[in-house]
């Protein structure tokens, strides 16, 4: 099982990367399960660069294209998710038709310091994975609110609910998983 956990913040101290790293505790221990938390480094995406790639942009690509999921952690900035996860959706995009987020199951998570726990960064995101032709795991939904008090020191997540639904979206991640080998057996 590999997979890749996308945060759409590079802020040290995000709670969406704890989150991430904290759902990375409950893989079974050969799962291979890479964060990226550096996206700011990603270049801006123009067709221009198909011809020339930025390493970075080529690195994350070959990533994404091996995992067999990805989850995808957005902070929610002004009611929506942040441009360094549009762009990295962009570049996983293309080459039209054959981009490596393209039939990929996606996982949407998030941590906010509000009562909402970036519901609408999520609303928004799942309109572009559409767009997209991911394969949105659509259950469960996991909101994080309050997040300032929702972790420990260690960065893991205390609270029952979001510790259950973590649990959970592995779960699904695993059956997933199951289901593809039947496919192609
Ligand atoms: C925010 N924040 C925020 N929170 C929220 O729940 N809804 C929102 O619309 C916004 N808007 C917003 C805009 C901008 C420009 C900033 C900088 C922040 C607060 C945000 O959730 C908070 O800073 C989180 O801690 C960011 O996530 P990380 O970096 O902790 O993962």
């Amino acid at each position: 099982m590999q997979i890749v956990g996308l945060s759409g913040s590079f802020r040290s101290g995000s709670y969406n990367t704890k989150l991430l790293r904290f759902i990375g505790t409950l893989f079974d221990e050969d799962a291979e399960y890479v964060v990226v938390s550096d996206l700011d480094q990603l270049p801006f995406y123009a067709e221009t660069w198909e011809s020339a790639l930025p390493a970075y942009a080529e690195q994350l690509r070959a990533l994404v294209a091996d995992a067999d999921a990805l989850i995808i952690a957005s902070p929610e900035y002004n009611h929506s998710y942040t441009p360094v996860i549009k762009n990295a959706i962009d570049w996983l995009s293309r080459p039209y038709g054959a981009g490596s987020i393209t039939r990929k199951p996606v996982a949407l998570v998030g941590a906010s310091p509000s009562l909402y726990g970036t519901i609408r960064a999520q609303s928004h995101l799942r309109q572009v994975l559409h767009g997209v032709d991911a394969d949105l795991v659509t259950r469960p939904e996991i909101f994080v609110n309050d997040a300032s008090s929702k972790f420990d020191l260690q960065g893991n997540l205390t609270d029952e609910v979001g510790v259950e639904l973590t649990k959970a979206l592995v779960a699904r991640l695993y059956e997933l998983e199951v289901s593809d080998r039947r496919l192609t057996a």
